[in-house]
């Protein structure tokens, strides 16, 4: 394998923003599986794929979203071709048999269930890394967000309470990359310790 062209990179990373405003372009349905397809192929823990995605495209579902945002997080949201809610199945161990047949992880879980949340949490924050670079390089955009009551989303839109929410994306086209300015990153120094 080589490293990918610098055009990538800087699609995918040096030129790629968290962006929140976006033009008319829809994410069409064909997109969405598109990125599916990608964003399952990341590897997460016992195959385990606790990630739930919930896109929002419809005025309808957008004001029923609208309350539970973050006031500074509302207009954008409204306003952006499509909505994604990232919650983890808090049962995805039920689904482990099919999914690590090499070893009975369902049991596992189920006498310790002090490691579901963690499990869950930790692999489904990794499969929305994965969906941000992902949607990158289908050319869309990403702005994620935590600024939301989740426990109210998950009320609204989960009313059974097995899927719990913790992220949510706005995303889209842009005509070209926002000259915003980028926020300050660690120094390698200060971040990486090799021994
Ligand atoms: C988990 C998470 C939560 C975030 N929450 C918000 C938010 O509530 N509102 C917002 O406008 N931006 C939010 N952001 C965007 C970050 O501020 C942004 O990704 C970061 O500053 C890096 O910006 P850059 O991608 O342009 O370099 C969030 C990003 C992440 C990854």
């Amino acid at each position: 394998m080589s490293a990918l062209p610098e055009a990538s990179l800087k699609q995918l990373f040096t030129a790629a923003h968290s962006e929140h405003f976006f033009n008319n372009t829809p994410v069409t349905d064909d997109i969405i599986q598109q990125l599916y397809d990608l964003v399952k192929l990341g590897p997460t823990g016992f195959n385990a794929q606790p990630a739930r995605y919930l896109f929002i495209r419809s005025r309808e579902q957008k004001e029923k979203l609208a309350p539970h945002l973050a006031s500074s997080n509302r207009e954008k949201t409204l306003a952006a071709p499509l909505n994604l809610v990232v919650a983890y199945d808090s049962h995805f161990h039920h689904q482990l048999t099919e999914q690590f047949p090499a070893y009975d992880a369902r049991s596992f879980f189920e006498k310790s269930p002090d490691w579901i949340t963690p499990t869950a949490t930790l692999n489904a924050s990794l499969q929305a890394g994965y969906l941000i670079i992902a949607a990158r390089a289908l050319g869309l955009s990403v702005g994620p967000m935590s600024g939301f009551n989740a426990a109210s989303v998950d009320h609204t839109f989960f009313p059974d309470g097995q899927y719990k929410s913790f992220l949510l994306l706005n995303i889209g086209f842009i005509d070209a990359p926002t000259n915003q300015k980028r926020g300050p990153r660690l120094a390698f120094e200060k971040a990486v310790h090799i021994i």
